[in-house]
């Protein structure tokens, strides 16, 4: 838990939980920071797996993953690459592309764009994201062509990384928690005006999650099948989430895989567990026995 990315605090909060939770069940579990130890130090003192509760870079886009497979220890969620590539929104994007599954159009934008020109490909509003961080950091809804230089900057200078410009879907939005090879119910969040950010994901109370999510038995079924082929697509395993939207015409739009999603107790995962009569603890365990290196 902890760690050195954005999401550091988090993570911190993820992996609290879950230390609470391993412990609750009788597993002998400790805390580990790995922005303040040398892994090298788990085998050391003779751990048998990891609970992986970092999230971001660092610790959940393959490089940790990578190091716990050279130390031979084994560690929850997506291995290597499936870590890696969850982790990248667009090289995500091109394999669901290539596989036929849906996910909004976007341009990759660089620093002398013709910006007018891609407000008119996108369309107005359209979203500009880092292509590599997450919790809604350095994401702009872009309304006018002026504010898109801005946005760009802050996605591709503050945050140092690929800017995504995306068509802006205006459905509601989703998402499927995945745990083996089962997704477990989805939830529906409403974030007061669409907005969605850090603020509204972490901080206040005015985020509505729904879970059961409202949607027709089918429809349910037919978005879980997606998010479960979109996950495997990219190599993902272990448990995680997927975030998608519908549009106006309820047609489903992959955004991003997580795999090392929030571990709060009134994190996501969590929720939708709960919803299959799983608690956060036998959540926990679960996640854990499932722990393995390649
Ligand atoms: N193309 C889009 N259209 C509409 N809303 C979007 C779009 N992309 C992202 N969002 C909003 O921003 C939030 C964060 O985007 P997401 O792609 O899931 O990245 P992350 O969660 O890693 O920051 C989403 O939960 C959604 O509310
Ligand atoms: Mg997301």
């Amino acid at each position: 838990m902890g760690g050195r990315s954005a999401e550091r605090e988090i993570s911190l909060m993820s992996g609290k939980s879950v230390l609470a939770a391993l412990r609750a069940m009788g597993v002998d579990a400790h805390a580990f920071d790995p922005a303040e130890r040398e892994l090298t130090e788990l085998k050391r003192e003779g751990y048998e797996r990891c609970f992986i509760a970092l999230h971001g870079r660092g610790g959940e886009d393959g490089t940790v993953q990578g190091a716990l497979e050279v130390l031979g220890l084994p560690y929850t969620g997506s291995g290597v690459m499936g870590s890696a590539i969850g982790m990248d929104k667009w090289r995500s994007k091109m394999i669901w592309i290539a596989n036929g599954l849906p996910t909004p159009r976007y341009r990759i934008l660089g620093p002398r764009e013709d910006w007018k020109a891609i407000a008119a490909d996108l369309g107005l509003p359209l979203i500009v994201k880092p292509a590599n961080e997450g919790s809604t950091l350095g994401l702009t809804r872009v309304t006018s062509v002026s504010q898109l230089p801005e946005a760009y900057e802050l996605a591709a200078r503050k945050y140092r990384d690929i800017a995504l410009a995306e068509q802006f879907i205006d459905g509601p939005e989703y998402t499927a928690s995945i745990v083996g090879d089962e997704a477990l119910p989805l939830i529906r969040i409403e974030a007061p005006q669409g907005n969605y950010d850090y603020q509204n994901k972490y901080f206040t109370n005015d985020t509505k999650y729904h879970c059961p999510s409202g949607l027709e038995p089918a429809e349910e079924e037919r978005l879980k099948a997606l998010a479960l082929r979109a996950f495997h697509l990219l190599g993902c395993n272990g448990w995680g989430r997927v975030d998608l939207m519908l549009d106006a015409q309820r047609q489903p739009w992959l955004l991003e895989a997580n795999t090392s999603p929030g571990m709060t107790d009134h994190s996501l995962v969590p929720m939708a567990a709960r919803a299959r009569g799983i608690s956060f603890e036998q959540l926990v365990v679960r996640i854990l026995e499932a722990a393995h290196v390649a």
